[in-house]
């Protein structure tokens, strides 16, 4: 998905990096506040106590912040226990072999230009065609990667290395890699991660969920794909997640047609979220795909009134991101690496679509997944 202000690299960095950092401060002073607002005996002490009573006060206080930390620290075990996500070790980056056509910043990592009024619409029958086959291989793809998955044995450098290779194996090249400078052929984002992870040695767990958003180039064709795996036992709190973000896509591709507002997709989307008391990511968004990786439209997942309407042989992609609780993110410091900033989990599920006169042709769909979200 694109990032909402997204125009180029240094930009988006830039911006990214100024809004985590205020993120952060802020949900620092969330977290003393909201402490302290819940222990109403202190506040009540405070005001009671007397000048000879202010080193015990001081005392108390200074513990029952650690008792709020260790609290914090227990509640990072919501799900599985697994200790908050870290940068791991990246192996080497590949190269495609020649012979495959590749996207024009494949071999420069240039981030390409993106004009939100521009979109992409497919006329001729060989242009369907091609989306058709995109979108086919990407869903084929992404059931092969959600099938390798070992928990405690596969790693998402694992799963990144059978993506590459089965793509290239059908002629296609992996659309993530060098995008802008993405160092790897699919982004696998874990848990408490949004989107745009990028594959290392970290292992998967039982009790993990992981996105794994592919996008193959097929013959001048890109067809963008991402679905939520919830590997071995998830929470029911955790299942619920992914399982709303999956109605949430469904629900918005429902109502997709001619002549719909485009900004009826992020009405319909939050009203689920809502229903469910989850978050809407607003930061990152769909947009169109077809010859190009990203263009208009602007598809928003939450409410807003942004002009547009579905177009017939209009592509383009709905990718809801839900969140437990903060919708805010931090980036990592490699550029690319969005988490939640309460390091509470999120899901996110991706389709390409094609209008059509009556709806929309789902080009990703799972051969194998009875859902069309998932
Ligand atoms: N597949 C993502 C999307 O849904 C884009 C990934 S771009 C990358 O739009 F560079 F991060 F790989
Ligand atoms: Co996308
Ligand atoms: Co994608």
């Amino acid at each position: 998905m694109m990032m909402t202000s997204a125009t180029s690299p240094t930009t988006t960095t830039s911006i990214a990096r100024a809004l985590s950092s205020r993120f952060a401060a802020r949900r620092a002073i969330g977290a003393t506040t909201t402490s302290i607002a819940t222990r109403p005996a202190l506040r009540c002490g405070r005001r009671r106590a007397s000048t000879t009573k202010i080193e015990a006060k001081k005392k108390g206080f200074a513990e029952f912040l650690n008792v709020a930390i260790d609290r914090e620290r227990n509640e990072k075990s919501w799900y599985n226990g697994r200790a908050p996500l870290k940068p791991g070790k990246y192996a080497p980056q590949v190269k495609v072999p020649a012979g495959i056509l590749k996207p024009p910043y494949a071999d420069d990592g240039h981030l390409p230009d993106y004009d939100d009024r521009v979109v992409q619409i497919q006329t001729e029958p060989e242009d369907v065609e091609g989306m058709r086959a995109a979108g086919r291989l990407a869903a084929e793809v992404l059931d092969m990667a959600e099938k390798m998955i070992v928990p405690g044995v596969t790693t998402t450098n694992d799963i990144d290395v059978a993506v590459h290779k089965m793509t290239i194996e059908n002629g296609a090249y992996p659309s993530p890699l060098n995008y802008g400078g993405f160092p790897k052929s699919v982004c696998t984002s874990l848990n408490e991660c949004i989107c745009h992870g990028i594959p290392d040695d970290t292992v998967i767990l039982d009790g993990d969920i992981i996105n794994i958003d592919v996008t193959v180039y097929l013959n001048g064709y890109h067809g963008d794909t991402s679905r939520t795996i919830m590997v071995g036992t998830v929470t029911d709190e955790v299942r619920r997640l992914v399982e709303t973000t999956e109605r949430a896509l469904d629900a918005a591709i429902a109502i997709c047609k001619p002549g719909v507002a485009v900004r009826k997709i992020g009405a319909t989307i939050h009203g689920i979220a809502d229903e469910g008391k989850f978050g809407v990511v607003d930061k990152f968004v769909g947009h169109g795909v077809g010859k190009q990786f990203h263009s208009g439209p602007t598809v928003r997942h939450h409410r807003n009134n942004d002009p547009g309407t579905l177009k017939v042989g209009q592509t383009f992609t709905i990718e809801p991101m839900l969140t437990i609780g903060t919708t805010r993110d931090k980036m990592w410091k490699d550029g690319w690496t969005s988490v939640t900033a309460d390091g509470k989990w999120t899901a996110q599920c991706e389709h390409t679509l094609m209008v059509t006169e009556t709806g929309v042709e789902i080009l990703t769909k799972s051969p194998y997944r009875s859902g069309s979200a998932a």
